[in-house]
């Protein structure tokens, strides 16, 4: 594998709504993240990912951009994200944006201008039909529930798409004009000094031509958007054409958020000549996921999670570099999900850590996972901001369960998990702001903060710290970075454990996923423990006693 800067990285998600707010608005902001830089060049990170700062009317928390050329005031000003670079820059760390281009806002002056003349220009650049029979053109359901056809503002008679939220139009990629105007933007902030993107919901960019209806599924009388996804071919060429006028003349690191690439396509999104750098290992996210609601989810046991990352290491191999993570602004908090409920403690949390810290890939750490940060309990539906859980609580109480037993059913997937204000310390709203938070504090924050952790040396907090200088550290960074990923014990009930093999040197992470105490052999003698989540190690040359939860990284 061609060795790229940014392999031996660890990347770091800034939800900035919900991060730091420097002036008691209740907001996020960019100053707020500009005075944690130290921060988090402490913990280890050198790319930082924004989730969106644009311009937006935020019914999609920012990925509903009104203009991609500012900076919405609540978050700060162009200068505020001139400062973040050169600040960035010069603690040798790297920062990335979102990059939404399956849609902007309804709000964002093409569209409106396409409502002015949907003949025109502008009505070009989104997909825009005339009703049938009266009706909506198309029987597709949105992500975020009801129709995707809308009326479009103004006219009786036409409707536009939006796979997304009503207002998150779809942009017409197939119109050569409207794909120009988004590589402009994208150049434009490349020259800035970005380092590259995340790349937002880009599957989504390729609807099957010609545009038709798909099986009812559900009684709304609407089909999954998935069934037209799946028909759809090319996505490819734009991504080439993307690739090439934007990315590579830059040299940026992409990361795509793809979630349904075809069987056999990852080559051509991760490998050398790839649409992008890395993508996301989702696998383990959509285990158990059900298309007919949150509620008809299934569990993920500490073995689903272990053969659905095994089975993407299997797949990426030599492939190319996949970007490893628990959580991120969209799902539960990692250690709510992938660690049996009522044995989430620090211990788990460090095992958690551990094992997908030091796969191969790009480890990422979503804000506020380093502490150790835990889903939020629901009180009432008022209390949700998440549009995507208020939308599976509808089709919970739709699907004949009661109110308390759809809260209970949402509550394990709301994106508000991931999206409560970072727990700084102890004090009032966390330490998060002076005000009144946009969104409420978890409230185990008295318990769970930064603050708190920073002065104890066992934190859940320093842990990320030692895992980050071990990925680094010149001794063992080859191994780790480049080294072969061969599953070990892969059977085993709870276990989860893997060989890192490199060219003179192997290193074997061992976790015991669940609390009871256990002995398991070891394939060859011990010659140092380089990391351990607890304070002892009880083995021979032969096998190895674990603690609940004990993880454990050996040179062997
Ligand atoms: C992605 C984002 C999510 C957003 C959606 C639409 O999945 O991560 O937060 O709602 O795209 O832009
Ligand atoms: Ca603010």
């Amino acid at each position: 594998m061609k060795k790229l800067w940014w392999h031996d990285k660890v990347a770091y998600q800034i939800y900035p709504k919900s991060f730091c707010d420097s002036n008691g608005d209740g907001i996020g902001d960019l100053p707020g993240i500009i005075s944690k830089l130290d921060y988090l060049k402490s913990l280890g990170v050198d790319i930082i990912w924004l989730s969106p700062i644009y311009v937006s009317p935020l019914a999609d928390q920012g990925y509903d951009i009104a203009d991609y050329y500012n900076i919405d005031p609540r978050f700060g000003t162009m200068e505020d994200m001139d400062e973040l670079l050169e600040q960035a820059k010069k603690r040798d760390m790297y920062v990335v944006m979102d990059l939404v281009v399956n849609h902007c806002s309804d709000e964002h002056e093409w569209f409106r201008k396409a409502c002015e003349d949907p003949d025109g220009k502008y009505g070009k650049f989104f997909y825009i039909e005339t009703a049938k029979d009266g009706k909506r053109p198309y029987n597709w359901r949105s992500y975020f529930g009801g129709p995707a056809w809308e009326k479009l503002p103004g006219h009786e008679d036409k409707y536009y798409m939006h796979l997304f939220h009503r207002k998150q139009p779809d942009l017409n990629w197939e119109n050569p004009e409207c794909r120009e105007e988004i590589y402009r933007m994208i150049n434009w902030w490349l020259d800035k000094g970005l380092a590259g993107f995340r790349i937002d919901a880009i599957i989504n960019i390729k609807k099957a031509l010609p545009l038709h209806d798909y099986p009812v599924d559900r009684e709304d009388g609407l089909s999954d958007v998935h069934n037209m996804l799946h028909e759809a071919v090319g996505v490819g060429d734009f991504l080439t054409e993307l690739r090439d006028r934007t990315f590579r003349p830059h040299d940026a690191f992409t990361v795509g958020e793809v979630f349904d690439e075809k069987p056999g396509e990852l080559p051509q999104f991760i490998g050398e000549d790839g649409y992008f750098s890395s993508m996301y290992d989702f696998a383990p996210t959509i285990f158990g996921f059900s298309r007919e609601g949150w509620h008809k989810s299934e569990e993920i046991t500490p073995d689903d999670y272990r053969n659905c990352v095994f089975k993407t290491q299997q797949k990426v191999k030599d492939v190319g570099f996949i970007s490893n993570i628990i959580e991120n602004h969209d799902e539960p908090r990692g250690v709510s999900r992938y660690i049996p409920e009522g044995e989430c403690d620090s211990s788990s949390k460090k095992m958690l850590a551990t094992v997908y810290f030091l796969l191969k890939g790009l480890p990422w750490i979503y804000q506020g996972q380093e502490i150790g940060m835990e889903n939020v309990p629901i009180g009432t539906i008022q209390e949700v901001d998440d549009i995507s859980a208020r939308y599976m609580y509808q089709v919970a109480l739709e699907d004949g369960l009661s109110e308390k037993e759809a809260l209970t059913a949402i509550q394990k997937f709301s994106r508000d998990n991931a999206r409560t204000p970072f727990q700084w310390s102890a004090k009032a709203q966390a330490g998060f702001t002076t005000g009144t938070p946009w969104l409420n504090v978890n409230p185990n924050y008295k318990e769970i903060n930064l603050e708190e952790q920073l002065a104890d040396p066992d934190s859940v907090f320093h842990y990320y710290q030692r895992l980050a200088a071990l990925r680094k550290d010149p001794e063992y960074k080859e191994t780790l970075v480049y080294g072969e990923l061969i599953p070990y014990l892969e059977d085993t009930h709870n276990v989860m454990a893997y060989y890192r093999k490199g060219e003179d040197q192997t290193i074997l992470v061992m976790a015991n996923y669940q609390k009871e105490g256990r002995e398991l052999a070891l394939p060859a003698a011990c010659k140092k423990v380089l990391l351990n989540n607890l304070a002892d190690t009880k083995m021979n040359d032969a096998s190895i006693w674990l603690e609940g939860y004990q993880a454990v990284v050996l040179l062997l």
